[in-house]
């Protein structure tokens, strides 16, 4: 996820516009940012590693002008440094873009530009975008060349594209990424979300799937998919800044919640190809691969709960011998790390100390460090030997959710690709990792009775999560959500446990979550639910759908599971919004609860 903010108008006031639109959108990616002016002379540019701060302090030379885009990164492509930072340029410097997204056939148009006497210098999926401009006439005719561009390309992304020579307009494309074209007088922007123009404008199209746009400062033209001219309604809202931020959503945690199905696509963008994963995507060679006889996962807190989803998901489909270890203990522990081990690090942020620890120490034992990680440019990214990215945008909220369920996918992507490089490959289950972003989107739809749980919830004091396998895995994650941001006492047993000592804690009405979307070991699990119903246990349960209607469960909430090696990450969604809605109805700070940070760079 990054942020883009494109002006033009009929006043020279293109750059204190942008500016401002980048620092409101710096939560949708903060690693650099640069701003491009189109000028008669020439495309005129700054840009800048780090925060938005840092570009402020090279703009004083920009000329003023009428039309420009600015852009905001997280990096997916390239690390953060000055030269990948957008907007990119072609070779002669006539046109700029700035880009939102994933060009997935980057590489290929590269390779062909490069044959063709272009000349690239930053490591982007981007750059290869003014350059097929600029190859098809895009200097003087920057629309047609658009179109011509737009062909070629391939992915999910937004981009938006100016020309020197046409310092009147910018070109405008969405391709799954949102883009908004804000409508102010004599003047009109696009940008990546309303918060960007909200000081100038509350009034926006909201460009669709496939549109292409050319905006001027008092008339726009909007292209669908099929090259139809088309009228977008105009949307007027009443937001504040903060809110338009968050999309509308009350907090960043919902907001992130919400759009775990576009996270999910990203994650799998360019990663699956037919019946199989595209393992050069995950950053390990084939050979290695099929060299790796162990696992060692290491992480912390959610991050560790996504690990022992990977462990189930990795033994079963590949039967290779996983541990998963909390990294502030393993560390201390002397591990024994044999040789033909490949210890796999995850962290959203790549900083979280005692992960860095634990990679550090594997590598001083001769093993190959594996990053799973949703920071580009991270220590971790950068110390471990290899790295694949979540590619799950920035997460703002303390509370992990969208940066979880992608680890997760990421797992499941490695154990199918270390099944292909055994020849034990799993075309099903590539099948119904493609359909997880459609179904995440049916289960966010299912998810009023979720609210109506968590009013209740919210009254006790004391709440157990169990489930077996997986689903004990997810419970433990369930548990973790609650605690954090509702700061209701909360704990996670493996169900067949229960019975060895915490069932002593279960009176009339106590609420106990039971996970049972492993419907194997669904009968165990009700046996076990049975055992809390006879103590007076109010039992809410989150189930596979396919599950009989007779289960012996109070409240019930259906996901539509295809199998527990790939569909974890949709029983995920109502934990996740059990936790957000019970913290809601208690009034807390959802997005920065007590005592907690979002990086924990300290033992
Ligand atoms: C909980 C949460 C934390 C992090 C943990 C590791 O919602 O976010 O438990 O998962 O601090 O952080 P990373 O993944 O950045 O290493």
């Amino acid at each position: 996820m990054c942020g883009i903010v494109g002006f033009v108008g009929q006043k020279a006031d293109a750059l204190p516009f942008i500016f401002d639109g980048l620092k409101r959108l710096e939560y949708r990616g903060y690693d650099s940012a640069g701003i491009a002016l189109a000028l008669p002379q020439g495309i005129a540019i700054r840009k800048s590693k780090g925060k938005i701060t840092l570009l402020e302090s090279v703009l004083g030379s920009l000329p003023p002008g009428p039309c420009g885009i600015g852009h905001t990164r997280w990096a997916t492509h390239g690390r953060p440094t000055d030269q990948n930072a957008h907007p990119h340029t072609d070779c002669h410097g006539e046109i700029a873009t700035v880009h939102n997204g994933i060009i997935e056939n980057f590489q290929e148009l590269r390779a062909e530009l490069i044959a063709a006497g272009h000349q690239f210098v930053s490591d982007t999926d981007t750059e290869v975008i003014p350059h097929l401009l600029e190859h098809y006439g895009g200097a003087q005719d920057l629309e047609s060349a658009v179109r011509q561009a737009e062909m070629r390309l391939k992915g999910a992304y937004a981009f938006l594209a100016v020309s020197s020579h046409e310092p009147d307009k910018v070109v405008a494309v969405r391709r799954t990424s949102p883009l908004l074209i804000g409508l102010g007088k004599n003047e009109n922007y696009l940008a990546s979300d309303f918060s960007a123009f909200l000081a100038a404008t509350r009034r926006a199209v909201a460009m669709e799937n496939g549109d292409m746009a050319v905006v001027k400062p008092t008339t726009y033209q909007i292209w669908d998919a099929g090259g139809h001219l088309v009228d977008r309604p105009v949307i007027e809202v009443d937001w504040d800044i903060k809110q338009a931020e968050r999309g509308g959503y009350p907090h960043f945690m919902l907001k992130e919640i919400m759009e775990q199905p576009e996270a999910w696509s990203d994650c799998l963008l360019g990663r699956l190809d037919g019946g199989r994963v595209v393992s050069s995507e995950l950053g390990l060679s084939n050979e290695l691969l099929s060299h790796v006889s162990r696992i060692q996962i290491v992480a912390a807190g959610t991050a560790y709960h996504a690990g022992l989803i990977g462990k189930a998901i990795i033994e079963r489909v590949v039967r290779i011998p996983v541990a998963v270890d909390v990294a502030s203990e393993y560390r201390y522990q002397e591990p024994v790390l044999e040789q033909g081990t490949l210890v796999i690090a995850i962290s959203q942020s790549g900083e979280t100390a005692d992960t860095l620890a634990c990679v550090r120490m594997a590598k001083e034992e001769g093993r190959v460090t594996y990053a799973v990680t949703n920071s580009v440019g991270s220590t971790l990214a950068r110390e471990a030997d290899a790295v694949v990215y979540t590619h799950a945008g920035p997460e703002i909220a303390v509370a992990s959710t969208k940066a979880y369920t992608t680890q997760i996918l990421v797992l499941s992507l490695l154990a199918l690709a270390l099944a292909q490089s055994r020849d034990m490959a799993r075309p099903e289950l590539v099948q119904m990792l493609r359909e997880l972003p459609g179904l995440g989107h049916e289960v966010l739809e299912r998810m009023d009775a979720v609210k109506t749980m968590a009013e209740k919830l919210a009254n006790n004091h004391d709440v157990f999560y169990v489930g077996r396998g997986i689903d004990w895995a997810l419970a433990m994650e369930g548990q973790l959500k609650l605690k954090e941001i509702s700061y209701i006492h909360a704990e996670a047993y493996a169900a067949g446990e229960l019975k060895h000592g915490t069932l002593a804690l279960i009176e009339e009405g106590t609420p106990v979550v039971a996970i049972i979307t492993e419907s194997t070991l669904a009968e165990k699990t009700v046996s076990n639910i049975l055992e809390v119903k006879a103590r007076g246990g109010e039992v809410w349960g989150i189930v596979d759908e396919k599950l009989p209607s007779t289960l012996p469960i109070d409240h019930r909430i259906d996901i539509p599971m295809r199998s527990p090696l790939v569909s974890s990450v949709l029983a995920a969604i109502p934990l996740q919004l059990l936790a957000y809605w019970t913290a809601v109805t208690l009034g807390k700070d959802v997005d920065q609860p007590r005592n907690l940070a979002k990086s924990v760079t300290v033992e």
